[in-house]
């Protein structure tokens, strides 16, 4: 008798376990930032699970001051998966020569806190294939949700003040 009691407590306790599991959600879109304090914030995810944004590294390779990036990717459908694994591509163009991509998961605790637990590879350019053993770094990070208050506007503030460009004087 105690069995069956024990038993069917046992199988309501994990069905509720499975139950709240699936409904905490986690939306990449927001504001994140990362052990480095690098930002990085990410647009709506459309129907199809495929997102934008734009990512602000807070170290660089190079010697060159840091712009705001672009990023691209997708994530598995939240309807499906509570915690979806995701990709996404950065490009650097705007002051290095390199591209870094990241591949993660996102975790939501018992708290309602989302992590997003990633690995990336960054590759530089370089001049030839044989220097190709120089070319790639790899590493972690871990993101965590940042409050947003407008679209754009925390990158924007973080951003260093790049000075423009100077003009290459012309021959009189
Ligand atoms: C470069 O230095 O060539 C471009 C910037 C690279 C920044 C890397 S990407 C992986 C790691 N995570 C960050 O937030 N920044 C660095």
């Amino acid at each position: 008798m105690m069995g069956k009691i024990g038993f069917s407590l046992i199988l309501a306790l994990s069905l509720v376990t499975v139950g709240t599991t699936s409904e905490r959600k986690c939306d990449l879109s927001g504001l994140w930032r990362n052990e480095l304090r690098s930002l990085m914030e990410i647009h709506e995810v459309n129907h199809a699970g495929e997102f934008s944004g734009e990512y602000l590294t807070a170290v660089t390779a190079t010697s060159n001051c840091i712009r705001r990036s672009p990023l691209k990717g997708a994530q598995h459908d939240t309807k499906r998966r509570g915690q979806p694994t995701f990709g996404f591509t950065v490009n650097w163009e705007k002051f290095s020569n390199s591209t870094t991509v990241f591949v993660g998961q996102c975790f939501v605790d018992d708290k309602g806190k989302e992590t997003l637990k990633t690995m990336w590879l960054l590759r530089e350019e370089v001049g030839s294939p044989g220097d190709g053993w120089r070319a790639t770094r790899v590493g972690t990070n871990v993101f965590t949700r940042k409050r947003n208050v407008e679209r754009g506007k925390i990158l924007q503030q973080h951003s260093p003040p790049c000075e423009a460009p100077t003009p290459t004087p012309t021959a009189q």
